[in-house]
């Protein structure tokens, strides 16, 4: 009888203990506020993966670098203090040279190029292109495309010269910005509104949403309609906290990043839209569309930037991103 009784109550405590392990919990930090693209993705991404594997993960989302901004959150990931992040593309270029395409000025036309871009073969390759230096891409989210402001009247290229701009932490956008004759500024996004407001810089480019949501449209004279460049993110992880995940969790995660992809991608467009009207009616900042012309004009002007970084990105998928606008 107690040969029976030892292994039930054996198993009896080890269900017991499965039962009450705590939930994982995975930190998730981006430097964006709740209501963006970027924003309501994370927040869907936690509301799916905490219902698809109920008392298993718990995901705890921080939002406007309140747990860590531009300049840690890459350090954060690879040494484990933080399970996910979402850099914009532009915020890869110590890790990969390759995905710098995203960032030649007017390669796309449009978020719907950039997202057949990314859902080719070669885009798709581009999330496993920096595995070997700790990242993990698990999927690209959408922002949109940007604008360019500055604290005065601006319309041609010639009118930015000098001028300071700040920059995300990218070497192709510090050449698209010297090739303009003005002074590229790399400054961490928490930064950037004082940085606008005390004149440590000029001017910036982003999209309507980030303009909007942190209020740099009120510290700006001029924002152009250039569309000239995107902001789009990856969603990482590092694979060896991610390979070591149960498979039962990391199908479940996998399907809700899935799922909040889908519906944060469907909202980006809409959530710029909105960001756009909302800074015209606050009639702070003067909003100029260009015309064809106007546009052909700083497309010309930012055309060299192409040459200078095809050795490094790669000739073949630089003409592949480029098919995704025609
Ligand atoms: C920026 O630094 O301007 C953007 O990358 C911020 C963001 O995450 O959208």
């Amino acid at each position: 009888m107690l040969k029976i009784l030892v292994p039930l109550f054996a198993s009896a405590v080890l269900a017991a203990n499965v039962y009450a392990a705590d939930p994982i919990t995975i930190k998730f930090s981006h430097v964006v506020t709740d209501n963006t693209p970027k924003g309501q993705a994370a927040l869907k991404f936690k509301e799916l993966a905490e219902k698809k594997l109920p008392g298993l993960v718990k995901i705890e989302v921080f939002p406007n670098s309140q747990l860590f901004g531009d300049g840690k959150e890459m350090e954060a990931l690879l040494l484990g203090d933080v399970q996910i992040i979402a850099p914009s593309l532009s915020k890869f270029d110590r890790f990969s040279k390759q995905v710098q395409v995203f960032d030649l000025p007017f390669i796309f036309k449009d978020p719907e190029a950039v997202d057949r871009f990314q859902s080719s073969p070669d885009g798709q390759a581009l999330l496993k292109s920096m595995e070997k230096k700790g990242i993990l891409g698990l999927a690209y989210w959408h922002n949109g495309m940007k604008q360019l402001s500055a604290n005065k009247d601006i319309l041609l290229p010639d009118s930015v010269k000098g001028l300071k701009f700040r920059i995300q932490p990218s070497a192709l956008l510090e050449a698209i910005f010297k090739q303009l004759g003005a002074s590229p500024q790399k400054m961490a996004f928490s930064e950037v509104y004082q940085g606008l407001q005390t004149g440590v810089v000029d001017g910036q480019e982003n999209t309507w949403s980030n303009i909007y949501s942190k209020k740099f449209y009120e510290a700006q004279k001029t924002i152009l309609e250039t569309n000239h460049g995107i902001v789009d993110y990856m969603v990482v992880v590092s694979p060896s906290f991610w390979n070591k995940l149960p498979p039962n969790i990391r199908d479940g995660l996998n399907s809700a990043m899935s799922e909040a992809t889908t519906y944060g991608n469907a909202l980006a467009w809409s959530k710029n839209q909105e960001a756009k009207e909302k800074i015209i009616a606050a009639n702070k900042a003067k909003v100029v569309p260009l015309n064809k012309e106007q546009l052909a004009i700083w497309k010309a002007k930012m055309q060299p930037v192409w040459k200078q970084f095809e050795p490094q990105i790669g000739a073949g998928l630089i003409k592949a991103a480029a098919a995704a606008s025609n």
